[in-house]
């Protein structure tokens, strides 16, 4: 082996092991597991806000988080939440008023609530996501700051909170950013605000923090995982009760309140066709949780998926977290059950999640849909690899979505990236975020979204050499829109060096609804061209036998800052198969129809 070789070896160990160091003591520390499980008291609603485009709350000599009044004849304050408009929340300011449909900086909110403590009791605010930047202060202290869009994040307010009257303030920033994760430019809008649920949530003084109960891998009759209680300093029993499998195990964790877990049982396999879910109980002498967990494994063999030992084709669509006729974030349960339902419509056993981890009520009703997912942090194009800040922050958002989601049996990927562009920091960070995600979750798989393939007359390769740290290589094509066919659909051929299964995890182009024309004139904008596109795509589909999955891109028309085609776009991406208003093009019957014959033959 050459010396440089061995050079980059030791560089990337050397990295590998810092960044494990660095992450493990850095990443957000996860507070409460399963929020909804708990007690909670909801803090969503109208909140008072002040819009701040040039952040004078934060830097002013009486700033806007201490909320304070004038008392007197010679008190001048002008920052005060007394005359403020109000927002709702959850939901992006940029579909709540026309004054900030495109507004990127900072808006303050305040909300009152009352609060009654009861002895021994614990307080945690809890934040579903806000997008991008977010500082909480809880009766005019700064309690902490989070960074991230997508994924949740808590702070403990227990000896902050008053009884009767208290104020949360939080300020949310959503200016993009050269070092964020997305970065300074992507394909969706930039929605701000506090996006997702707000809860304050209350436990006992030791509880049941966090769990990871699920089948092993390749094995559907051993349960795994681990228990972490809080507030503990000795060895504690605790009891994992699954009342219809007539099955109770007790274990006792270690001085830091971890038990690891692994047990025989014979639960129903979770599936597509039959979404299984067990009431799972975890109880110790001073607290109580449960939640519905289904079982299944997930596994690949050879350039197959294999669920619960089956090789299984995904039948699959992109979604974006956006309700299009609200043009706005969706966030709740309704939102959910509709994106999902689109999708069953479709004959979809299967969606990625794009591009970020969506909200929580998605990926649990997945679970109870019995919808596979895919789900990704936004690591999305134009990363800035080289600046040593993206590792630690890439595997803390990985973190925070999986230790999110980790018992979720509908989720069966985890992706890394996007379509970054193959360089030797980003190779260097994707193979240390394999690592990361391994290390997180052994029991799923692990793929990442391509789009730099070789196209040469009318052979496709997959050459990117991050597909080696991959389970499933993800693949972003356009041919037929941005590339043009290089020979008949029927004729072109795919190779896979790395011998790995493929999803064709983006494909199509766009159509403005109800605009007819040439099916063959990329430039025409109509179903016409986006349904023959379609039809090419299957037709090559056919002749790719690694091909394990598809999720053509995308499921409904979403607003993109970037779209300004005058007609056909006006900041919309019009890729979907359903309008703005989740009307049927053309395009979605071929695919509909393909979902079928798959079924059919599966
Ligand atoms: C890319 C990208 C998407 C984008 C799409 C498009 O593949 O992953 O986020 O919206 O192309 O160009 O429409």
């Amino acid at each position: 082996m050459s010396l440089k070789n061995i050079k980059v070896i030791i560089k990337i160990a050397s990295l590998l092991v810092i960044n494990i160091l660095i992450t493990h003591s850095t990443h957000a520390q996860w507070l409460v597991a399963n929020v909804a499980g708990r007690h909670v008291q909801s803090l969503n609603g109208s909140w008072a806000v002040i819009v701040d485009p040039f952040d004078v709350g934060e830097s002013n000599w009486k700033p806007i988080w201490k909320n304070q009044h004038a008392t007197g004849a010679h008190d001048f304050y002008e920052y005060a939440f007394d005359d403020a408009i109000n927002l709702q929340v959850p939901g992006d300011w940029n579909s709540q008023r026309n004054d900030l449909v495109y507004y990127e900086g900072t808006v303050w909110y305040k909300k009152d609530f009352n609060y009654e403590p009861k002895a021994g009791q614990r307080s945690f605010l809890c934040f579903g996501g806000a997008n991008y930047i977010t500082d909480v202060f809880c009766n005019g202290e700064k309690v902490g700051s989070h960074e991230g869009g997508f994924t949740p994040f808590q702070f403990e307010v227990t000896n902050k909170l008053h009884t009767g009257k208290n104020e949360v303030i939080v300020r949310v920033n959503n200016q993009r950013r050269v070092d964020g994760i997305p970065a300074l430019n992507y394909d969706w809008w930039n929605y701000g605000g506090i996006t997702r649920d707000v809860d304050l949530v209350s436990t006992p003084t030791q509880y049941i923090q966090d769990y990871f109960i699920q089948l092993k891998r390749n094995d559907t009759s051993h349960i795994t995982g681990w228990v972490k209680l809080a507030g503990v300093s000795h060895p504690t029993q605790l009891t994992i009760h699954i009342p219809e499998l007539n099955f109770k195990y007790t274990a006792q964790t270690n001085d830091s309140g971890k038990a690891n877990i692994s047990f025989t049982a014979h639960p129903k396999l979770w599936s597509p066709t039959n979404p299984k879910l067990y009431k799972v109980q975890i109880t110790t002498d001073t607290d109580t949780i449960s939640e519905l967990i289904g079982f299944r494994t997930v596994s690949v063999k050879g350039t197959n998926i294999l669920l619960n030992g089956k090789p299984i084709f995904l039948r699959g669509i992109n979604i974006h977290e956006q309700i299009p006729q609200r043009a706005g974030r969706a966030y709740s349960e309704t939102d959910a059950n509709m994106l999902l339902t689109w999708a069953q419509q479709l004959g979809c056993n299967f969606v990625r999640l794009t591009h970020y981890p969506h909200n929580e009520h998605m990926v649990r009703m997945a679970d109870k849909m019995g919808i596979l997912l895919w789900e990704e942090i936004p690591l999305w194009q134009g990363i800035q690899f080289s600046n040593p800040v993206i590792l630690a922050k890439a595997n803390r958002l990985l973190d925070e979505m999986i230790e999110r989601d980790k018992n979720r049996s509908a989720i069966i990927l985890w992706s890394l990236s996007n379509e970054t562009t193959p360089s030797e920091s980003r190779d260097t960070t994707l193979r240390d975020m394999a690592a990361h995600a391994r290390l997180m979750d052994p029991t799923r798989l692990i793929t990442s979204a391509f789009n730099h393939v070789a196209y040469k007359g009318n052979t496709v390769t997959i050459d990117d050499s991050l597909s080696k740290v991959l389970d499933v290589v993800g693949v972003n094509e356009y041919i037929g829109w941005y590339t043009p066919w290089p020979a008949e659909p029927q004729n072109m051929v795919w190779k896979n060096p790395f011998n790995k299964p493929l999803i064709m995890s983006e494909f199509g182009g766009e159509a403005l609804y109800g605009h007819h024309g040439s099916k063959d004139t990329v430039s025409s904008w109509s179903e016409e061209y986006q349904e023959q596109l379609y039809k090419n795509q299957v037709a090559m589909f056919q002749n790719i036998p690694f091909l394990v999955g598809t999720t053509p891109w995308v499921l409904a028309d979403f607003r993109s800052p970037g779209r300004l085609q005058p007609v056909y776009q006006q900041g919309w991406n019009r890729k979907g198969l359903l309008s703005d208003k989740g009307y049927r093009k053309k395009a979605w019957y071929i695919m509909q129809q393909y979902y079928k014959q798959k079924e059919n033959n599966q």
